[in-house]
């Protein structure tokens, strides 16, 4: 049913050390970031009174990921900003009033604020963060990869770049891919997948789509252990496990509940266990435990008897996000993102017809035909 699945060449992540200026360095997997020094209490409880100044004199907001310091997570919900998954930070920056957005998270959070709002000021905390997946997939063999393929319609992760975006039919991300895919298939697309192949196996699974796939992977999801994790649930037997779609196969195999970051969050308030073992990026922790006080989380094992390096579960790039630098780019405007207007009004095309279809599926069953109608918007 499928062509043979596209490999890509390893990735080095590595990046020079003499750049480093202060943190310390996370190699992973040979991931290469610059992570903060944590501030002392003093420190952080003065920064984030500068940060609300800042926020209120420069019409400012912030928009932050799930993944990154609980200190970034709790100051955008309390100066009326927000932290979500990818989508909603989306469709938040896009939908606010403010003329700067400031964006806690890694460079494609950025660059897709940025590409919905080309009026805006997009600030982001470190202009380095990046992700693998986005890494693992460069324009030029993309472009190659879909050339070989004119007959399939192009659907693209979120995290990717501006440029891969700019030449996909369709973006998703992990809260609405299933749904899209599903609605295609059903409307006669054939597919072509980039990048992640953990996401896009997942979703050929559980829709049967013809899909041809990127092999791109999450330096973090692809760490988790089917059979460490099998041994943890035999300790606690009455756990259920939350996992996020950039996992190995054998790892959503196991799991009570699949979804994107605010997928998680609801299956675990939803749920009536009183202990879950969650397989995603551990940052994730500090919304699970504050939203559900009487319950436990545990990571699921990253490091066991396959493991190839010794994952912390955190992914290197949104460890790089700190209250000193979103005081610093608020201040001084640096770290604005730049995304060239012609190629970011070809990559709106499929972010809007993600945010629509989505809006759509919100409001109840998404009609037959709507896909093939957004597509021909
Ligand atoms: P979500 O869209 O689920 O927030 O995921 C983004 C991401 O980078 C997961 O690793
Ligand atoms: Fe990318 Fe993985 Fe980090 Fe998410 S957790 S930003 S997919 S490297």
């Amino acid at each position: 049913m499928t062509d043979a699945a596209q490999a890509i060449k390893a990735v080095d992540y590595e990046q020079p050390q003499d750049e480093l200026e202060g943190g310390s360095v996370c190699a992973t997997k040979h991931a290469w970031a610059r992570v903060p020094v944590e501030p002392s209490a003093t420190e952080r409880a003065a920064l984030k009174d500068k940060i609300r100044r800042l926020l209120k004199e420069k019409n400012a907001v912030m928009v932050s990921h799930y993944y990154v310091h609980p200190d970034l997570q709790d100051l955008a919900e309390d100066t009326g900003g927000i932290v979500s998954d990818s989508l909603e930070m989306a469709r938040f920056g896009r939908d606010h009033a403010a003329t700067t957005l400031v964006v806690s998270g890694v460079r494609f959070m950025g660059e897709t604020s940025k590409i919905l709002s080309p009026e805006k000021r997009v600030l982001m905390p470190d202009l380095d963060a990046t992700c693998s997946l986005d890494l693992g997939c460069p324009v030029d063999a993309f472009n190659a990869f879909c050339d070989a393929h004119p007959d399939r319609t192009v659907v693209v992760y979120a995290n990717t770049s501006a440029a891969v975006k700019a030449r996909s039919d369709w973006l998703v991300t992990s809260s609405c891919a299933l749904d899209i895919v599903k609605a295609l298939k059903d409307e006669g697309h054939k597919i072509l997948w980039a990048p992640d192949r953990h996401l896009g196996g997942y979703i050929q699974r559980e829709t049967g789509a013809d899909m041809v796939m990127w092999g791109g992977s999450c330096i973090v999801h692809d760490e988790f252990k089917a059979f460490e994790l099998q041994e943890l649930l035999r300790e606690h037997p009455g756990a259920k496990v939350l996992v996020h779609p950039e996992s190995p196969a054998a790892v959503v195999a196991l799991a009570d509940a699949v979804g994107s970051t605010s997928g998680i969050l609801n299956a675990a308030r939803q749920m009536d266990a009183k202990e879950f073992i969650v397989a995603t990026d551990n940052g994730m922790m500090h919304k699970l435990r504050t939203l559900n006080p009487g319950k436990t989380f545990l990571e699921a094992p990253t490091a066991g008897n396959s493991a190839t390096c010794k994952s912390c579960a955190h992914c290197p790039w949104m460890a790089m996000n700190g209250l000193l630098d979103v005081a610093r780019v608020l201040e001084t405007g640096a770290n604005e993102i730049h995304v060239d207007p012609a190629l970011g009004q070809r990559a709106r095309l499929p972010i809007d017809r993600m945010l629509a279809f989505t809006a759509a599926l919100k409001t109840g069953s998404v009609p037959k035909g709507l896909v093939a109608h957004i597509g021909a918007a």
